[in-house]
């Protein structure tokens, strides 16, 4: 396998929920580190990743069970530092000569109290007072530490819920420091990245360079086509491609009609006017609005939407001459293998809604340079790469765009007074300094008319849906807790300002049951 040219660590994953906050508390402090599930950590591949240290991760398996996942033993023969979290400290403990036992009195779910017995160089900055707040999650525990080991923490379940074998750097404990609720957690890593002779050499201005050096090694003198939405990722895929290869870059912004206000002016403008950027609008609203028309059920849209998507970006990029590589903006989260119970390692790995299935079609390799970022690593390489924060800290846009705002059938006069809606909206949250407190928020235009009365008329005007929520990761969210007077105050507006709309509701259906987008 080819690594990169940064210090490594490896996290041998045994299938906890949270070992890609382990990733991330050692990427913040620019440690370079993969997750590998345990199923493939081989003594091959140790000896290939090199790695400068180990983390073991918790997991759900019991090591009291025969036949339960453990790390390679080589592992402990290789002089570097190694720490096990929770199943992997119980893990060491039994590969290394201690014993691990189950039962009554062995588990500990939530917050404890961890208090320390002696002086240790990975607790340094812990125990300011008398004890320490840890997060717990665990059915086993050590009942027997491994030669060599000592004890510098207890809690009420866990008598050894700190050790390590200083003279090896080993260091085991029972709970999770990656959580929020270890409050002192990151501190741990830290201490555990210096004793092992890290050098912090994972910044983002290094991460330029090499991934520079690597697109230019990978494309040679060929020609790349990326879809530029617009959002983070292929906006930061497509700068960075572009200061490796220049013009060797080509962009396509597919435009179907469903964009928001002055959308395709600003990310068109910034790419080629601004960065210089080589970037195909392709004005296609006539295709997708003359498809869709007449279309109301959902799932129909999105289908029609993503067809016409491929070709015809699949259209120009037949004209661009010597296109052998499609850029993607895919994340580390979508490649990291997750851990199989049932076999061997089930890989996810999220294909780019819009353009999966391309490359095979079209004969072309993948240029991924987001790989090995996590989305907030996504958004400090764009800022180093000089792109505005208005860009970098945009909400989510969906790739079927407005489409799905406009439950029913789609129409331009729809689409025109969506769009006025939705800008006053962004604006009212961006004046009021909400707007990066906010996962995603948008207008939706509903199918629906109702009666209201304006000076001394009667109108007879669409209803809207103001929505903003708050999430993580899109995947569960809850709805923005606007107060009353900001709603007040941005319906008025709304209904002041954009003719076709007469009534204003704010949706405050969490994710699940709802989902964040309408449709
Ligand atoms: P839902 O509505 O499923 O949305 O709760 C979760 C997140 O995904 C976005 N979304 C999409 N993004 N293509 C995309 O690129 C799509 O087809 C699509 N559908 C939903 C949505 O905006 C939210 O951020």
């Amino acid at each position: 396998m080819e690594h990169n040219t940064h210090e490594r660590l490896l996290i041998i994953d045994f299938g906890s929920q949270v070992t890609q906050l382990i990733a991330r508390r050692l990427r913040e402090l620019n440690v370079y580190c993969e997750i590998h599930p345990y199923q493939n950590v081989t003594d091959a591949f140790l000896a290939d990743f090199a790695p400068k240290a180990v983390i073991l991760s918790g997991g759900p398996d019991s090591v009291t069970r025969e036949g339960s996942p453990r790390a390679p033993d080589s592992l402990f023969g290789m002089g570097i530092p190694v720490l096990g979290i929770c199943y992997g400290q119980q893990t060491m403990m039994t590969q290394l000569g201690g014993k691990v036992v189950s039962g009554e009195g062995t588990a500990e779910f939530g917050r404890a109290f961890v208090t320390p017995q002696g002086k240790l160089q990975l607790l340094d900055g812990w125990f300011a007072t008398d004890k320490e707040q840890v997060w717990m999650s665990h059915g086993d525990h050590v009942s027997e530490i491994a030669p060599g080991f000592v004890v510098y923490g207890t809690s009420p379940n866990a008598p050894y819920a700190i050790t390590a074998d200083v003279a090896r750097n080993f260091y085991a404990v029972q709970f999770h420091p990656e959580v929020h609720h270890t409050p002192n957690g990151a501190k741990l890593y830290e201490n555990f990245v210096r004793l092992a002779g890290f050098s912090g050499d994972w910044t983002m201005g290094a991460y330029r360079e090499q991934a520079i050096a690597a697109i230019r090694e990978q494309v040679g003198d060929s020609h790349v086509i990326c879809a530029l939405s617009g959002g983070v990722d292929s906006s930061v895929a497509a700068a960075l491609i572009h200061e490796a290869v220049g013009d060797q870059l080509t962009c396509v912004f597919v435009d179907h009609g469903l964009l928001r206000l002055n959308e395709a002016e600003e990310v068109v403008g910034m790419f080629r006017d601004h960065m210089n950027l080589h970037v195909i609008h392709a004005e296609e609203q006539d295709l997708f609005l003359g498809e869709l028309e007449g279309q109301s059920d959902p799932e129909t849209k999105r289908k029609i939407i993503g067809k016409l998507f491929i070709d015809v970006f699949q259209k120009y990029a037949n004209g661009i001459d010597g296109a052998k590589f499609l850029a993607q903006g895919t994340l580390y989260p979508d490649v990291i293998e997750s851990v199989s119970f049932s076999g061997g390692p089930s890989v996810t790995i999220k294909s780019h809604h819009n353009v999966g299935g391309l490359p095979e079609k079209m004969g072309l390799k993948l240029v991924e340079p987001l790989r090995e970022l996590f989305k907030d690593e996504v958004r400090a390489l764009g800022r180093e790469l000089g792109l505005p924060a208005s860009f970098i800290g945009r909400h989510p846009f969906p790739g079927p765009g407005l489409a799905i705002r406009c439950p029913g059938e789609i129409t331009r006069a729809k689409l025109d007074i969506l769009r006025k809606a939705d800008a006053v909206y962004i604006d009212q949250i961006r004046k009021h300094g909400l707007y990066d407190d906010i996962w995603q928020a948008f207008v939706a235009i509903l199918p629906v008319r109702t009666v209201g009365v304006m000076g001394d008329g009667r109108t007879y005007d669409y209803a809207c849906a103001l929505r903003a929520v708050t999430s993580v990761d899109g995947m569960t969210a809850d709805y923005y807790p606007f107060s009353h007077e900001f709603l007040g105050e941005t319906a008025t507006r709304i209904i002041n300002e954009v003719p076709g709309i007469n009534r204003v509701t704010y949706d405050i259906t969490s994710k699940p049951p709802g989902t964040i987008e309408w449709e």
